[in-house]
């Protein structure tokens, strides 16, 4: 019998906030995580201080093909075989529809769709031919088009592409191959401020739930808390 080779996570927007929460919880669930940042010395800062040794860090920047490419000609490189991606980079343009300026809008769209796009072009094909992978897009309630997409205009219109993208993937590789996106609440990181609800340690917990499905695991469904909520 071939025992099963540790899983490696990927992921993105990985040196602070619930990035790096994620990071933390796989690396201690066993598997090996390559914590990407846009900035590598605050990628390698952030992978030290968390100190596992399964935990590298890799240069990645989502709205960058060529970065994405590069990072992915690296790992292949060393032999490292990604099982499972986080898509978690993100921003929080805050303009509203009337003062949203088109860079702003297209910003937003670069990170969160066209990210994600890149990221599931580079190495979800190579979990579908090895019969195993999980993609975890971390996305927002504030994109749920169930809800009117009640975050700010670049946010929430972005955010609802990543979770049409979530179903196209889905679609499109084998059940094997676990695809869903994921709420994480309103979290107090840089982003969701000191006021939000939420610890990063509970924010991170479904991304890192969903990263590790079992064989039997849902796919092309959003969550919030381990459980579905409407797109
Ligand atoms: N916090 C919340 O309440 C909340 C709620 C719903 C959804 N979310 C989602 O959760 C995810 C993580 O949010 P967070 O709260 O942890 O935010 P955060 O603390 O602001 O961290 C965002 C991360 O994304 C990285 N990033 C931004 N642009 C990037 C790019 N082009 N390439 C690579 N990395 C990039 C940042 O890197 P730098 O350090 O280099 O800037 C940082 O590491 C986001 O997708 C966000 O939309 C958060």
């Amino acid at each position: 019998m071939n025992p099963v080779r540790t899983r490696t996570a990927l992921v993105t927007g990985a040196n602070r906030g619930i990035g790096l929460e994620t990071c933390r919880q796989l690396d201690r669930a066993g598997l090996n995580v390559v914590l990407a940042a846009r900035d590598l010395a605050r990628g390698t800062a952030a992978a030290k201080a968390l100190g596992g040794s399964r935990i590298r860090a890799e240069e990645l920047d989502v709205t960058s093909a060529r970065s994405v490419e590069s990072c992915a000609q690296r790992l292949a490189a060393a032999g490292t075989e990604v099982d499972i991606l986080v898509n978690n980079a993100g921003i929080y343009p805050t303009a509203g529809f009337f003062s949203l300026d088109e860079e702003t809008l297209r910003n937003a769209f670069d990170v969160h769709l066209m990210g994600a796009f890149h990221l599931c072009r580079a190495f979800v094909p190579a979990m579908a031919r090895r019969g195993f992978g999980r993609v975890v897009n971390v996305s927002s309630g504030g994109g749920a088009l169930t809800d009117n997409v009640p975050s700010p205009a670049a946010y929430g219109i972005s955010k609802a592409a990543l979770n049409a993208l979530t179903l196209v993937v889905a679609a499109a590789v084998p059940d094997t191959v676990k695809v869903n996106a994921v709420c994480p609440g309103w979290v107090r990181t840089d982003m969701g401020g000191r006021a939000a609800p939420t610890s990063v340690e509970d924010g991170a917990d479904t991304v890192a739930w969903l990263a590790r499905l079992p064989d039997d695991g849902p796919t092309g469904g959003f969550f919030r808390d381990r459980r579905r909520i409407g797109w």
